[in-house]
């Protein structure tokens, strides 16, 4: 890949850093985070054709705060600083930077003052997004304001000769209206960049790098079902053929019908070579009794990466071995908050337990999921496959609090399905992230027909998300409700009670466990 064209952002601690990354992709430019303490070395070996700072937390005059060499400044390279990074280049040019005696938050107008390359064709007292404490005072000559809003003097401030701009909002967010146009001129008429980054592209680049890699070896792909690797068997099927054994594992804790809906369906309508494998009893028996779901997420990996030899026993040696990894996936373990605290563990990225002799394969470890949904659209998978709610490696297992039965997973399964019907029926599926059902083991007294009942209740849950990564609840029709609700507790032995889940992330987490 030519860096040259690339954009490197430098990550301190912005909860939009990853936002950066997709409006910049957004543009067609390809853009990659590097927590801010590797930025230089990064630069150096492979210089990237602009630098943009990402906002942050801290204050640049707290002396342990993040910063980067002056270096940055004086390698040539377009900077754009955002927020905290406009604080960045302001302390790094000796400019004084001081609470501004309370936090400016929410929107500001944007009040232009001079003709600025960075602000071209940018509406005059348009709304910008503002998040900071701090701000600038004592200025260098080699530096100009260009705009200003009504509690920042200096919004946007630039040093045009060095291609150095800062500004105090956030252009990535949807709020501030004029961000995308901020960022294009930033891009395209500041760093003079190429829109070459497109899934067409990146197809053709990774058909020959995945050719390369694998030689005349074969490799084993883990298929879940999910949207992420069947995208990458359709891409390992046109790189090398049937090179690449697709393996699905029925491991006990999928949908209704789904290990026999999609074999067919991987078999004869995508052509793949797969091996379907049934292992529901050995995951079940190891699943047992355990409570704790940190416990299980871990059997549950642990079954599949046996599953997974025994399937090698039968197909005979691979040397690879793929997997559906995303960014967002590899960016909470290198951006600057570092292997974050755990809340989950159900990230791929630490890769296979070191006894595993296989190499790894993950060529969407650079990509955001829309843009693994684009290139199974470019490779002809069908839109309502392209579209499919996301769905976790461990499957029905962390949708059950406590211990999972077979009597339990088979009820959450007629509840699950009736959802996703229902879901179809109002048109709603399309609309959202995801949405579930989670079978709570708790029972609660009911009457029906004149008899009482006692059996389990059960939660709906549904949102609203971009990656996944932060979620809203979805405000969902009371009649949708209330007939997904009347359908679950009238046709699914063993479940009285039906409720909805009013919690976004954070708080919440997307799956109960
Ligand atoms: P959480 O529950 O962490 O979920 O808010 C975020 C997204 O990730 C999915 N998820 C998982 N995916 N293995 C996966 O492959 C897992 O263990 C796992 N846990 C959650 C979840 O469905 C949501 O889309």
């Amino acid at each position: 890949m030519d860096t040259g064209n690339s954009v490197l952002i430098l990550d301190f601690g912005s909860q939009y850093t990853q936002l950066i990354a997709r409006r910049v992709r957004e543009l067609n430019v390809y853009s990659e985070i590097y927590p801010f303490h590797k930025g230089l070395e990064r630069i150096s070996t492979s210089p990237p054709g602009a630098i943009i700072l990402s906002g942050g937390p801290s204050s640049v005059y707290d002396t342990d705060s993040p910063r980067v060499g002056r270096e940055i400044l004086h390698s040539g390279i377009p900077v754009l600083g955002i927020c905290y990074g406009l604080q960045l280049i302001a302390y790094l040019s000796n400019m004084i930077v001081e609470p501004a005696g309370g936090r400016e938050y929410g929107f500001a107008k944007l009040e232009i003052l001079k003709k600025s390359q960075l602000l071209e064709g940018v509406v005059n007292q348009s709304n910008v997004w503002m998040s900071h404490g701090d701000k600038i005072t004592g200025f260098p000559e080699d530096f100009s304001i260009t705009a200003r809003t009504q509690n920042s003097e200096m919004a946007v401030i630039e040093s045009p000769k060095r291609k150095i701009f800062g500004v105090q909002f956030h252009p990535e967010v949807v709020h501030t209206d004029q961000g995308k146009k901020i960022i294009h001129n930033f891009l395209f008429a500041v760093a003079r960049l190429k829109p070459d980054w497109n899934m067409e592209n990146f197809i053709k680049s990774s058909v020959e790098k995945i050719r390369t890699a694998v030689g005349d070896e074969r490799v084993m792909l883990a298929l879940s079902g999910g949207v992420d690797s069947t995208v990458l068997a359709l891409l390992l099927k046109k790189a090398i053929g049937d090179q690449s054994i697709p393996v699905f594992i029925d491991n006990g804790l999928l949908r209704k019908n789904e290990f026999p809906r999609l074999m067919d369906r991987f078999k004869n309508q995508l052509g793949l070579n797969v091996m379907g494998i049934e292992a529901s009893d050995r995951f079940l028996d190891n699943l047992k009794e355990v409570r704790s779901p940190e416990k299980k997420r871990k059997i549950i990996g642990k079954t599949f990466i046996e599953v997974f030899c025994s399937a090698e026993e039968k197909i005979g040696k691979v040397k690879f071995f793929a997997q559906g990894t995303l960014y967002p996936d590899v960016i909470e373990s290198v951006s600057v908050k570092g292997p974050s605290a755990t809340i989950k563990s159900h990230h791929n990225v630490g890769g296979l337990p070191e006894k595993m002799h296989w190499k790894l394969i993950e060529p969407f470890r650079e990509l955001f999921k829309d843009e693994v949904r684009e290139i199974g659209r470019e490779l002809g998978l069908e839109e309502e496959f392209v579209m499919r709610h996301p769905f976790p490696g461990p499957g029905l297992a962390v949708r059950i609090p406590g211990s999972v039965t077979r009597e339990q997973l088979d009820k959450l399964r007629e509840a699950d399905a009736i959802l996703i019907e229902e879901l179809k029926n109002f048109n709603i599926y399309d609309k959202i992230w995801q949405a579930f059902v989670v079978l709570l083991p708790v029972k609660t007294v009911g009457v029906m027909g004149d008899i009482r009942t006692y059996e389990n209740a059960a939660i709906i849950r549904m949102v609203e998300s971009v990656d996944g990564m932060t979620a809203d609840w979805y405000p969902a029709e009371p009649a949708f409700l209330k007939k997904v609700a009347n359908r679950i507790v009238n046709e699914v032995k063993g479940i009285n009670r039906v409720a909805y889940d009013l919690t976004s992330k954070p708080p919440g987490t997307i799956e109960w466990e």
